[in-house]
Protein backbone atom coordinates (compact mmCIF):
# COMPACT_ATOMS: atom_id res chain seq x y z
CA UNK A 1 0.00 0.00 0.00
CA UNK A 2 0.89 3.49 -0.32
CA UNK A 3 3.46 4.73 -2.96
CA UNK A 4 6.85 4.72 -3.03
CA UNK A 5 8.63 8.20 -2.29
CA UNK A 6 10.38 9.66 -5.02
CA UNK A 7 14.05 8.63 -4.41
CA UNK A 8 16.37 9.41 -2.22
CA UNK A 9 20.05 9.87 -2.38
CA UNK A 10 22.99 7.36 -2.01
CA UNK A 11 23.87 6.58 1.84
CA UNK A 12 26.69 4.13 3.17
CA UNK A 13 25.93 2.88 6.57
CA UNK A 14 29.04 2.10 7.92
CA UNK A 15 30.78 -0.47 10.14
CA UNK A 16 27.61 -1.80 11.79
CA UNK A 17 27.01 -6.10 11.66
CA UNK A 18 23.76 -6.75 9.40
CA UNK A 19 21.14 -9.03 11.81
CA UNK A 20 18.17 -10.24 9.59
CA UNK A 21 16.07 -13.53 9.22
CA UNK A 22 18.73 -15.10 7.36
CA UNK A 23 21.92 -14.58 10.02
CA UNK A 24 24.06 -11.62 11.10
CA UNK A 25 26.93 -10.84 9.05
CA UNK A 26 29.87 -7.74 9.76
CA UNK A 27 28.88 -5.68 6.58
CA UNK A 28 28.07 -2.06 5.14
CA UNK A 29 25.36 -1.22 3.27
CA UNK A 30 24.95 0.77 0.37
CA UNK A 31 21.67 2.45 -0.34
CA UNK A 32 20.34 4.36 -3.05
CA UNK A 33 17.48 5.02 -5.37
CA UNK A 34 15.27 3.54 -2.01
CA UNK A 35 17.28 0.48 -2.19
CA UNK A 36 20.15 -1.76 -1.10
CA UNK A 37 22.73 -1.53 -3.38
CA UNK A 38 25.45 -3.60 -2.03
CA UNK A 39 26.20 -5.41 1.03
CA UNK A 40 29.92 -6.58 2.24
CA UNK A 41 32.95 -5.45 4.03
CA UNK A 42 34.88 -2.40 3.21
CA UNK A 43 32.33 -0.58 1.07
CA UNK A 44 33.44 2.23 -0.97
CA UNK A 45 30.73 5.70 -0.54
CA UNK A 46 29.48 6.79 -3.91
CA UNK A 47 30.02 10.18 -4.35
CA UNK A 48 27.83 12.88 -2.82
CA UNK A 49 26.57 9.50 -0.21
CA UNK A 50 25.72 10.55 3.62
CA UNK A 51 27.73 8.41 5.50
CA UNK A 52 25.90 7.23 8.69
CA UNK A 53 28.37 5.86 11.33
CA UNK A 54 26.61 2.29 12.53
CA UNK A 55 29.76 1.24 14.79
CA UNK A 56 29.04 -1.11 17.37
CA UNK A 57 25.26 -1.10 16.07
CA UNK A 58 23.46 -3.74 14.07
CA UNK A 59 21.96 -3.03 10.90
CA UNK A 60 18.00 -4.76 10.91
CA UNK A 61 15.46 -4.59 8.55
CA UNK A 62 13.18 -1.46 9.48
CA UNK A 63 10.73 -2.76 12.49
CA UNK A 64 7.13 -3.12 11.80
CA UNK A 65 4.15 -2.15 14.38
CA UNK A 66 1.21 -4.07 13.89
CA UNK A 67 -0.89 -1.81 16.33
CA UNK A 68 -0.65 1.84 15.94
CA UNK A 69 -3.84 4.20 16.59
CA UNK A 70 -2.79 7.30 14.82
CA UNK A 71 -6.31 9.02 15.43
CA UNK A 72 -6.89 10.73 12.39
CA UNK A 73 -8.87 11.41 11.32
CA UNK A 74 -11.10 13.06 14.12
CA UNK A 75 -8.43 12.38 16.60
CA UNK A 76 -5.66 15.62 15.69
CA UNK A 77 -5.45 17.00 18.92
CA UNK A 78 -3.31 13.15 20.08
CA UNK A 79 -1.74 12.51 17.26
CA UNK A 80 -1.74 13.05 13.42
CA UNK A 81 -0.50 10.21 10.50
CA UNK A 82 2.35 12.66 10.47
CA UNK A 83 3.56 12.64 13.87
CA UNK A 84 2.71 9.31 14.72
CA UNK A 85 4.52 8.12 11.77
CA UNK A 86 7.48 10.53 13.00
CA UNK A 87 7.28 8.89 16.34
CA UNK A 88 7.32 5.17 14.89
CA UNK A 89 10.43 6.22 12.71
CA UNK A 90 12.04 7.54 15.89
CA UNK A 91 11.69 4.05 17.55
CA UNK A 92 13.10 2.50 14.42
CA UNK A 93 9.52 1.44 12.35
CA UNK A 94 8.86 2.12 8.83
CA UNK A 95 5.80 0.83 8.36
CA UNK A 96 2.63 0.52 10.86
CA UNK A 97 -0.70 -0.78 10.88
CA UNK A 98 -3.12 1.95 11.41
CA UNK A 99 -6.42 1.15 13.58
CA UNK A 100 -9.64 1.59 12.44
CA UNK A 101 -11.28 3.09 15.76
CA UNK A 102 -11.08 6.41 14.16
CA UNK A 103 -14.04 9.04 14.00
CA UNK A 104 -15.55 8.51 11.94
CA UNK A 105 -14.18 4.77 11.99
CA UNK A 106 -12.38 2.80 8.52
CA UNK A 107 -15.09 1.56 7.78
CA UNK A 108 -15.50 1.96 3.82
CA UNK A 109 -13.10 2.52 0.80
CA UNK A 110 -13.38 6.54 1.02
CA UNK A 111 -12.03 6.27 4.75
CA UNK A 112 -9.07 3.86 3.92
CA UNK A 113 -8.58 5.70 0.99
CA UNK A 114 -7.96 9.05 2.98
CA UNK A 115 -5.56 7.99 5.45
CA UNK A 116 -3.59 6.42 2.76
CA UNK A 117 -3.46 9.96 0.91
CA UNK A 118 -2.46 11.51 3.94
CA UNK A 119 0.31 8.64 4.81
CA UNK A 120 2.00 9.45 1.15
CA UNK A 121 3.86 12.32 2.63
CA UNK A 122 4.88 10.24 5.99
CA UNK A 123 8.26 8.78 7.32
CA UNK A 124 6.95 5.19 7.09
CA UNK A 125 4.96 2.98 5.25
CA UNK A 126 1.20 3.07 6.64
CA UNK A 127 -0.98 -0.24 6.20
CA UNK A 128 -4.63 0.39 7.02
CA UNK A 129 -6.91 -2.32 8.86
CA UNK A 130 -10.26 -1.67 8.00
CA UNK A 131 -12.82 -1.70 10.29
CA UNK A 132 -14.87 -6.06 10.46
CA UNK A 133 -18.37 -3.93 11.00
CA UNK A 134 -20.00 -1.11 10.20
CA UNK A 135 -19.16 1.99 12.49
CA UNK A 136 -17.63 -0.98 14.59
CA UNK A 137 -20.33 -1.73 16.26
CA UNK A 138 -20.81 -5.61 15.53
CA UNK A 139 -23.88 -5.79 14.02
CA UNK A 140 -23.43 -5.73 10.15
CA UNK A 141 -20.12 -6.57 8.07
CA UNK A 142 -18.76 -3.62 6.72
CA UNK A 143 -17.47 -3.54 3.26
CA UNK A 144 -14.33 -5.54 3.43
CA UNK A 145 -14.06 -6.73 -0.26
CA UNK A 146 -13.64 -2.56 -1.24
CA UNK A 147 -11.22 -2.07 1.29
CA UNK A 148 -8.87 -5.12 0.46
CA UNK A 149 -9.64 -4.08 -3.25
CA UNK A 150 -7.40 -1.11 -2.02
CA UNK A 151 -4.48 -3.39 -0.41
CA UNK A 152 -6.65 -3.62 3.04
CA UNK A 153 -4.77 -7.10 4.40
CA UNK A 154 -6.01 -6.50 8.14
CA UNK A 155 -9.54 -5.81 9.34
CA UNK A 156 -10.49 -5.54 13.32
CA UNK A 157 -12.84 -3.83 15.43
CA UNK A 158 -9.91 -2.98 17.80
CA UNK A 159 -11.05 -0.86 20.61
CA UNK A 160 -13.93 -3.17 20.84
CA UNK A 161 -14.08 -6.90 20.36
CA UNK A 162 -16.58 -8.40 17.90
CA UNK A 163 -19.12 -9.70 20.56
CA UNK A 164 -21.35 -12.01 18.67
CA UNK A 165 -20.29 -15.40 17.76
CA UNK A 166 -22.66 -14.93 14.93
CA UNK A 167 -21.54 -12.06 13.36
CA UNK A 168 -17.15 -13.31 13.72
CA UNK A 169 -17.97 -16.45 12.30
CA UNK A 170 -19.68 -14.67 8.78
CA UNK A 171 -16.89 -12.27 8.84
CA UNK A 172 -14.31 -14.86 8.83
CA UNK A 173 -16.22 -16.83 5.79
CA UNK A 174 -16.16 -13.57 4.04
CA UNK A 175 -12.95 -12.67 5.16
CA UNK A 176 -11.57 -15.98 4.25
CA UNK A 177 -12.83 -15.70 0.55
CA UNK A 178 -10.95 -12.53 0.60
CA UNK A 179 -7.67 -13.55 1.54
CA UNK A 180 -7.37 -11.45 4.38
CA UNK A 181 -6.69 -11.91 8.39
CA UNK A 182 -9.29 -10.86 11.02
CA UNK A 183 -7.79 -9.66 14.29
CA UNK A 184 -9.49 -9.73 17.19
CA UNK A 185 -9.35 -7.27 20.47
CA UNK A 186 -10.52 -10.09 22.89
CA UNK A 187 -12.94 -8.71 25.47
CA UNK A 188 -16.06 -10.29 26.22
CA UNK A 189 -18.58 -7.00 27.20
CA UNK A 190 -20.31 -8.25 29.40
CA UNK A 191 -17.78 -9.87 31.90
CA UNK A 192 -15.37 -6.69 31.24
CA UNK A 193 -18.28 -4.32 31.49
CA UNK A 194 -17.82 -1.60 33.79
CA UNK A 195 -13.75 -2.18 34.95
CA UNK A 196 -11.09 -0.18 34.97
CA UNK A 197 -7.93 -2.40 35.50
CA UNK A 198 -6.95 -5.99 36.13
CA UNK A 199 -9.33 -7.85 38.61
CA UNK A 200 -7.34 -9.45 41.04
CA UNK A 201 -5.37 -8.64 44.65
CA UNK A 202 -4.43 -5.23 43.63
CA UNK A 203 -8.14 -4.44 42.18
CA UNK A 204 -9.84 -5.34 45.57
CA UNK A 205 -7.36 -3.31 47.68
CA UNK A 206 -7.43 -0.09 45.38
CA UNK A 207 -11.17 0.04 45.30
CA UNK A 208 -11.16 -0.28 41.87
CA UNK A 209 -13.60 -2.39 39.57
CA UNK A 210 -11.71 -4.99 38.18
CA UNK A 211 -11.58 -6.37 34.26
CA UNK A 212 -10.79 -10.44 34.97
CA UNK A 213 -8.55 -12.24 33.05
CA UNK A 214 -11.62 -14.75 31.75
CA UNK A 215 -13.25 -11.16 29.77
CA UNK A 216 -10.32 -12.27 27.13
CA UNK A 217 -9.71 -15.72 27.74
CA UNK A 218 -13.56 -16.87 26.30
CA UNK A 219 -13.14 -14.62 23.20
CA UNK A 220 -9.82 -16.37 22.76
CA UNK A 221 -11.10 -19.52 23.13
CA UNK A 222 -14.29 -18.72 21.22
CA UNK A 223 -12.17 -17.45 18.18
CA UNK A 224 -9.47 -20.48 17.85
CA UNK A 225 -12.98 -22.63 17.86
CA UNK A 226 -14.10 -20.11 15.14
CA UNK A 227 -10.82 -20.27 12.52
CA UNK A 228 -10.84 -23.89 12.93
CA UNK A 229 -13.80 -24.01 11.57
CA UNK A 230 -13.65 -21.64 9.16
CA UNK A 231 -10.20 -21.79 8.12
CA UNK A 232 -9.44 -18.37 8.41
CA UNK A 233 -6.57 -16.60 9.94
CA UNK A 234 -7.11 -14.78 13.12
CA UNK A 235 -4.46 -12.48 14.72
CA UNK A 236 -4.93 -12.12 18.18
CA UNK A 237 -4.19 -8.44 19.24
CA UNK A 238 -2.65 -7.29 22.60
CA UNK A 239 -2.86 -10.89 24.59
CA UNK A 240 -2.28 -10.38 28.51
CA UNK A 241 -3.08 -13.05 30.47
CA UNK A 242 -0.88 -16.34 30.88
CA UNK A 243 -4.09 -18.52 30.32
CA UNK A 244 -4.60 -16.51 26.60
CA UNK A 245 -0.98 -17.64 25.96
CA UNK A 246 -1.68 -21.19 26.91
CA UNK A 247 -4.65 -21.15 24.70
CA UNK A 248 -2.76 -20.24 21.56
CA UNK A 249 -0.01 -22.52 21.85
CA UNK A 250 -2.15 -25.39 22.17
CA UNK A 251 -4.06 -24.24 18.97
CA UNK A 252 -1.41 -24.06 17.37
CA UNK A 253 0.04 -27.27 17.91
CA UNK A 254 -3.53 -28.49 16.78
CA UNK A 255 -2.71 -27.00 13.49
CA UNK A 256 -5.38 -23.77 13.83
CA UNK A 257 -4.10 -20.72 11.95
CA UNK A 258 -3.95 -18.63 14.38
CA UNK A 259 -0.77 -15.78 15.06
CA UNK A 260 -0.64 -13.59 18.55
CA UNK A 261 0.90 -10.66 19.55
CA UNK A 262 2.05 -8.82 23.00
CA UNK A 263 2.33 -5.16 23.71
CA UNK A 264 5.02 -4.19 25.60
CA UNK A 265 3.33 -3.18 28.25
CA UNK A 266 2.13 -6.14 29.38
CA UNK A 267 5.52 -7.73 29.55
CA UNK A 268 7.46 -4.32 31.34
CA UNK A 269 4.38 -3.22 33.81
CA UNK A 270 1.94 -5.06 36.12
CA UNK A 271 -1.50 -4.03 37.91
CA UNK A 272 1.14 -3.28 40.93
CA UNK A 273 1.92 0.14 38.98
CA UNK A 274 -1.78 0.74 39.15
CA UNK A 275 -1.16 1.44 42.99
CA UNK A 276 -0.77 5.08 42.65
CA UNK A 277 -4.08 5.58 40.75
CA UNK A 278 -2.58 7.49 37.64
CA UNK A 279 -4.35 7.01 34.88
CA UNK A 280 -1.22 6.98 32.48
CA UNK A 281 -1.11 3.14 33.63
CA UNK A 282 -4.53 2.45 32.45
CA UNK A 283 -4.77 0.70 29.66
CA UNK A 284 -7.53 -1.85 28.04
CA UNK A 285 -6.17 -4.90 28.14
CA UNK A 286 -5.49 -3.78 31.10
CA UNK A 287 -1.78 -4.42 33.25
CA UNK A 288 -2.13 -8.08 34.71
CA UNK A 289 -0.65 -10.01 37.51
CA UNK A 290 3.24 -10.93 37.76
CA UNK A 291 2.07 -14.58 36.75
CA UNK A 292 0.61 -13.19 33.72
CA UNK A 293 3.45 -10.97 32.41
CA UNK A 294 6.13 -14.12 32.86
CA UNK A 295 3.87 -16.28 30.66
CA UNK A 296 3.63 -13.38 28.08
CA UNK A 297 7.83 -13.36 28.37
CA UNK A 298 7.53 -17.29 28.00
CA UNK A 299 4.78 -17.14 24.98
CA UNK A 300 7.62 -14.54 23.32
CA UNK A 301 10.50 -16.71 23.59
CA UNK A 302 8.94 -19.67 22.45
CA UNK A 303 7.44 -18.33 19.83
CA UNK A 304 3.58 -18.79 20.82
CA UNK A 305 3.55 -14.84 20.07
CA UNK A 306 4.33 -14.25 16.74
CA UNK A 307 5.42 -10.31 17.58
CA UNK A 308 5.52 -7.43 19.53
CA UNK A 309 3.48 -4.61 18.39
CA UNK A 310 2.99 -1.35 20.44
CA UNK A 311 -0.77 -0.54 20.78
CA UNK A 312 0.47 3.00 20.11
CA UNK A 313 -2.43 5.20 21.90
CA UNK A 314 -2.14 8.71 22.43
CA UNK A 315 -4.48 10.69 24.20
CA UNK A 316 -3.96 14.25 25.19
CA UNK A 317 -2.85 15.42 28.51
CA UNK A 318 -6.74 16.89 29.72
CA UNK A 319 -7.89 13.73 28.77
CA UNK A 320 -5.87 11.67 31.33
CA UNK A 321 -5.73 14.37 33.68
CA UNK A 322 -9.49 12.58 35.22
CA UNK A 323 -9.93 9.71 38.23
CA UNK A 324 -8.90 6.73 37.29
CA UNK A 325 -12.38 5.47 36.21
CA UNK A 326 -12.79 8.23 34.07
CA UNK A 327 -9.91 8.32 32.03
CA UNK A 328 -9.32 6.78 28.41
CA UNK A 329 -7.59 3.91 28.12
CA UNK A 330 -3.88 3.88 26.22
CA UNK A 331 -0.83 4.50 26.77
CA UNK A 332 1.90 5.67 24.07
CA UNK A 333 4.23 2.84 22.41
CA UNK A 334 6.36 3.41 18.90
CA UNK A 335 9.21 5.20 21.02
CA UNK A 336 9.85 2.71 23.37
CA UNK A 337 8.76 -0.50 22.05
CA UNK A 338 11.89 -2.26 21.09
CA UNK A 339 14.48 -0.55 23.98
CA UNK A 340 11.48 -1.99 26.40
CA UNK A 341 12.17 -5.49 24.67
CA UNK A 342 15.85 -5.24 24.65
CA UNK A 343 15.43 -4.13 28.66
CA UNK A 344 13.20 -6.69 29.89
CA UNK A 345 13.16 -9.80 27.60
CA UNK A 346 16.29 -11.25 27.73
CA UNK A 347 16.18 -12.76 24.63
CA UNK A 348 19.02 -12.60 21.79
CA UNK A 349 18.64 -9.25 19.63
CA UNK A 350 18.15 -11.27 16.64
CA UNK A 351 15.30 -12.87 18.60
CA UNK A 352 14.12 -9.18 19.74
CA UNK A 353 14.06 -7.88 15.73
CA UNK A 354 12.37 -10.75 14.54
CA UNK A 355 9.62 -10.29 17.04
CA UNK A 356 9.72 -6.51 16.16
CA UNK A 357 10.26 -6.86 12.15
CA UNK A 358 10.05 -9.54 9.46
CA UNK A 359 7.49 -11.71 11.57
CA UNK A 360 5.23 -8.75 12.04
CA UNK A 361 5.47 -8.09 7.94
CA UNK A 362 4.44 -11.28 7.29
CA UNK A 363 1.25 -11.54 9.36
CA UNK A 364 0.52 -8.13 7.87
CA UNK A 365 1.05 -9.05 4.62
CA UNK A 366 3.95 -6.54 4.38
CA UNK A 367 6.78 -8.69 3.76
CA UNK A 368 8.78 -8.84 0.35
CA UNK A 369 7.41 -12.46 0.05
CA UNK A 370 3.82 -11.20 0.00
CA UNK A 371 4.88 -8.58 -2.48
CA UNK A 372 5.78 -6.08 0.28
CA UNK A 373 8.65 -4.07 1.04
CA UNK A 374 9.13 -4.75 4.61
CA UNK A 375 11.11 -6.99 7.11
CA UNK A 376 13.88 -7.54 4.95
CA UNK A 377 16.22 -9.56 3.76
CA UNK A 378 19.20 -6.86 3.86
CA UNK A 379 20.55 -7.78 0.93
CA UNK A 380 21.16 -6.15 -2.28
CA UNK A 381 18.23 -5.16 -4.61
CA UNK A 382 15.82 -5.26 -1.21
CA UNK A 383 13.77 -2.13 -0.28
CA UNK A 384 15.89 0.36 2.05
CA UNK A 385 13.59 0.27 4.79
CA UNK A 386 16.19 0.18 7.59
CA UNK A 387 16.58 0.65 11.39
CA UNK A 388 20.25 1.01 12.82
CA UNK A 389 20.17 0.16 16.84
CA UNK A 390 22.82 0.64 19.51
CA UNK A 391 21.75 -2.16 21.68
CA UNK A 392 23.88 -1.02 24.75
CA UNK A 393 23.18 2.42 24.50
CA UNK A 394 20.96 3.45 27.52
CA UNK A 395 18.40 6.37 27.78
CA UNK A 396 16.09 8.19 30.63
CA UNK A 397 12.71 8.70 28.54
CA UNK A 398 11.67 11.89 28.78
CA UNK A 399 8.13 12.51 27.93
CA UNK A 400 8.18 16.34 26.67
CA UNK A 401 11.18 14.99 23.80
CA UNK A 402 9.21 12.74 22.59
CA UNK A 403 7.87 12.57 18.96
CA UNK A 404 4.33 12.02 19.44
CA UNK A 405 1.94 14.80 19.81
CA UNK A 406 1.09 12.93 23.05
CA UNK A 407 3.04 12.56 26.41
CA UNK A 408 1.47 9.78 28.09
CA UNK A 409 4.21 7.46 28.55
CA UNK A 410 4.06 5.39 31.71
CA UNK A 411 7.89 4.88 31.45
CA UNK A 412 8.81 8.59 32.45
CA UNK A 413 12.04 8.66 34.21
CA UNK A 414 12.75 4.77 33.24
CA UNK A 415 16.64 4.27 31.86
CA UNK A 416 16.38 1.70 29.33
CA UNK A 417 19.23 -0.27 27.44
CA UNK A 418 19.55 0.16 23.45
CA UNK A 419 18.25 2.77 21.00
CA UNK A 420 17.46 3.21 17.72
CA UNK A 421 20.82 5.53 16.63
CA UNK A 422 19.13 5.42 12.81
CA UNK A 423 16.02 5.22 10.77
CA UNK A 424 16.14 4.76 7.22
CA UNK A 425 12.90 4.77 5.34
CA UNK A 426 12.55 3.69 1.20
CA UNK A 427 16.38 4.89 1.65
CA UNK A 428 15.86 8.34 3.39
CA UNK A 429 17.28 8.84 6.79
CA UNK A 430 14.41 9.66 8.69
CA UNK A 431 16.05 9.23 12.16
CA UNK A 432 20.51 9.90 12.47
CA UNK A 433 21.61 10.35 15.56
CA UNK A 434 18.40 9.59 17.32
CA UNK A 435 16.76 12.78 15.83
CA UNK A 436 13.82 12.53 13.42
CA UNK A 437 14.83 14.17 9.94
CA UNK A 438 11.46 15.60 9.12
O1 LIG B 1 -5.86 0.94 25.85
C1 LIG B 1 -6.38 0.96 24.75
N1 LIG B 1 -6.46 2.09 24.02
N2 LIG B 1 -6.91 -0.18 24.26
C2 LIG B 1 -7.64 -0.18 23.13
O2 LIG B 1 -8.09 -1.23 22.74
C3 LIG B 1 -7.91 1.06 22.39
C4 LIG B 1 -6.86 2.04 22.67
C5 LIG B 1 -7.22 3.43 22.20
O3 LIG B 1 -7.64 3.56 21.03
O4 LIG B 1 -7.00 4.38 22.94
Amino acid sequence: MGEPAAAAGAVLVQGGTVVDATGERRADVVVAGGRVQAVGLDLTAPPGAHVLDAGGCVVTPGLVDLHTHLREPGGEESETVETGCRAASVGGFTAVVAMPNTDPPLDSAAAVRAVLDLARAATAEVAVAGAITVGRRGERLAPMAEMAALGVRIFTDDGAGVQSAGVMRRALEYGGALGVTLAQHCEDASLAGGGSMHEGSWSSRLGVPGIPGLAEEVMVARDIALAGHTGTRVHFLHLSTARSVDLVRRAKADGVPVTAEAAPHHFALTDSDVSGYDPVFKVNPPLRSQHDVEAIVVGLADGTIDAIATDHAPHPPESKDLPFDQAPPGMLGLETALSLAITELGLPLRQVVGLLSWRPAAIAGLDVASGGEQGGPVVAGSPANLCVIDPVATWTVDPSALASRSRNTPYAGRTLTGRVRHTLFRGEPVVVDAVAQR
